[in-house]
């Protein structure tokens, strides 16, 4: 594999998407093209759209895939999946995969300001054209929506401290590493702990900037919609937050009804759409944590679309 990423419970992944000849599946984030390559390899006979929001991504994925003409590349976030395939006269998939988060390309990339040890402008947008960057989230937010971001994303508890060191700092705050060391004004340096908090503001100001965590649940809903009876949908997932998303949004659709237990004749348009494969998560095993330590905190949830219902089911 190329240095750009290495791909995360490969294998896996292509077991649980069950591939077959003739079907169309999609990899919402293609990344450096470690997955789609390997679903390509474990099956010629497939179509597949290949998503991805960064175009740095999408270049190094196509020299990957070169000689590949089943595969199709789409810059675009995996939110707007549905109306990117109509425009493809797509209506059905046999399979979806998200390999969630950033790349190894986007993290090492000093400009992207991703890395906490990186100088760079703060930037953290996967999108290059996306409006929203780290800059205008640490320069521009109240101090309040900032403590917010810090708590809810980066489950911080000095989130509050932070939010006010950066309101009270001198602006513009111009680099990561100015960010950093206004974090260290509240939290020191050298310890775990500090470095820990680091991080932690850094990926809450990356899923706020990116909306991460609204994008992957309408996505979810929506892929679910789009597979055909029999389709598979697997997610990998690196920090709790997404594996929540994920798990409850396996959870509702495998339910054939959401009304509440006093409701006895059924009043939603609810129906069981999924059936789920992996009652706890997967996770890497130790030989791909000790070649690959990002696959340390993958987490692999995958489930199958159940044939969709002629008539909604009603209690009696
Ligand atoms: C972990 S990497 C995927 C690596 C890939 N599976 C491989 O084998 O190289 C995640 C990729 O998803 C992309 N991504 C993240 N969120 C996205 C979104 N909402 N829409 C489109 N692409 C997204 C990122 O730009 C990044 O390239």
């Amino acid at each position: 594999m190329s240095g750009f990423h290495t791909p995360v419970m490969v294998q896996e992944s292509v077991r649980f998407l069950a591939l077959r000849a003739g079907g169309t599946y999609v990899d919402a984030t293609t990344g450096g093209g470690g997955h789609s390559l390997a679903m390509l390899k474990a099956e010629a006979g497939i179509r597949l759209f290949c998503f991805d929001q960064d175009e740095e991504a999408l270049e190094e994925a196509g020299k990957i895939l070169t000689g590949f003409d089943q595969a199709e590349f789409i810059r675009a976030n995996f939110a707007s999946m549905r109306t990117e395939l109509a425009l493809r006269q797509i209506k059905g998939i046999d399979g979806i995969l998200f390999d969630l988060g950033v790349s190894s390309h986007q993290l090492d990339k000093a400009e992207r300001g991703f890395s906490i040890d990186k100088q760079a402008t703060l930037d953290m947008r996967m999108d290059q054209v996306a409006p929203r960057s780290a800059w205008h989230a640490v320069n521009e937010l109240p101090e309040s929506e900032l403590a917010k971001i810090f708590r809810e994303y980066g489950e911080e508890l000095s989130a509050k401290r932070i939010a006010r060191a950066i309101s009270k700092a001198e602006k513009p705050i111009e680099a990561t590493q100015d960010l950093v060391r206004i974090i260290e004004t509240v939290v020191g340096s050298g310890s775990k702990e500090s470095l820990k908090t680091k991080i932690r503001i850094f990926q809450a100001l990356r899923i706020y900037v990116n909306d991460e965590l609204e994008v992957l649940t309408r996505a979810l809903t929506d892929a679910i919609n789009l597979l055909n009876p029999g389709g598979r949908i697997v997610v990998l997932s690196y920090h709790s937050l997404e594996d929540r998303i994920v798990k409850q949004s396996f959870r509702k659709a495998e339910q054939d009804c959401l009304c509440p237990p006093a409701i006895i004749n059924c009043v939603c348009d609810h129906y069981k759409q999924l059936k789920v494969l992996t009652r706890s998560p997967l996770e890497a095993g130790e030989e791909e944590v000790k070649l690959n330590p990002r696959a340390r905190s993958a987490k692999l949830r995958a489930a199958e679309k159940t044939a969709s219902p002629k008539l909604k089911y009603k209690r009696l």
